[in-house]
């Protein structure tokens, strides 16, 4: 009989991972039976668990923090998107010699965005908050939308400047503190710093947002996030957070290791039921 299909979530922590419920979920749907592990792995022995687990004959992996950049090393091969990204979320075997390295979460939050939330990106003005490694993963996808022009602003500036010029061929963008960043309103503003770990949110001045603004939390929580809550406050009618884009994430990287992309709609409500 042949052996099943073995995927796994490489993280550390990684015990409070969605992702075997979710790839779970479409494998069901797809009635493609695979076995999906949770991999608690420390930075030092990131690099030979992964290789031996795909020397053991591992399909594909996803792999979250600390180890995205580890990742991205680790690989003789980069999808665009990734190496754009520099950072590594999916890997996959191709052709048995391949270590194929992608990052899926752009694509992620831009199908959350469009298809689930119905939240138009070209021509609109977009804040980005925070200039870490989630913010950069989501930006070539972002102006891929062709958006009027995106600013990123981040405490420490430097870190926003930085990102800003290293993807300025793709887009009109613009950097600068919190505070600069308050000097006009957004259409749309995307929360990418890692404040809501913590129940805070980053210091922006209220005058970022209208009422008409969409605010997205890239981090997601049971309830509300501490971003989400803050945008209510203010008057803003459409806060979201990002549990649409965890699950297209992980269609994404479905898709990549199985060649057919799982219909989300049945695993975005059964997770808004869960965490309601
Ligand atoms: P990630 O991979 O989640 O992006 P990261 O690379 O450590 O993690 O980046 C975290 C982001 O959240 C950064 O933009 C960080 O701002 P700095 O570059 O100034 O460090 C931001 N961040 C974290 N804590 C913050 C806080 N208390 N206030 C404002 N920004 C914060």
């Amino acid at each position: 009989m042949p052996e099943i299909d073995r995927y796994v979530l490489f993280g550390h922590p990684v015990s409070h991972s969605w992702s075997p419920f979710i790839h779970g979920l479409f494998a069901r749907e797809l009635g493609q039976p695979l076995d999906y592990q949770l991999v608690d792995v420390a930075p030092e022995r990131f690099r030979s668990v992964a290789l031996e687990f795909f020397a053991g004959g591992g399909c594909g992996a996803n792999v979250t923090v600390p180890h995205k950049l580890a990742a991205a090393e680790l690989t003789n091969g980069l999808t665009p998107r990734a190496q754009r990204a520099g950072a590594v979320n999916t890997l996959a075997i191709r052709g048995g010699s391949v270590l194929l390295g992608d990052n899926t979460d752009g694509t992620g939050l831009v199908a959350d965005m469009k298809g689930n939330l119905g939240i138009k990106l070209k021509g609109r003005k977009l804040l980005v908050l925070g200039a870490g490694g989630a913010a950069r993963g989501v930006l070539a996808p972002l102006l891929g939308e062709g958006p009027d022009v995106v600013m990123i602003a981040n405490r420490t500036v430097s870190r926003a400047t930085e990102l800003a010029k290293a993807f300025e061929d793709l887009g009109n963008l613009a950097s600068g503190s919190f505070e600069d960043a308050g000097e006009s309103d957004w259409d749309v503003v995307i929360n990418a710093t890692s404040t809501g770990l913590s129940g805070q949110v980053p210091p922006v001045p209220e005058s970022i947002v209208r009422p008409d603004s969409i605010c997205y939390d890239m981090s997601y929580s049971r309830n509300d996030t501490p971003f989400q809550r803050w945008a209510t406050a203010r008057g803003v009618q459409r806060a979201y957070q990002g549990w649409g884009m965890l699950v297209e994430q992980a269609a994404e990287a479905y898709l990549l290791w199985r060649g057919v992309r799982p219909d989300t709609g049945p695993v975005r409500g059964a997770l808004a039921t869960l965490s309601a």
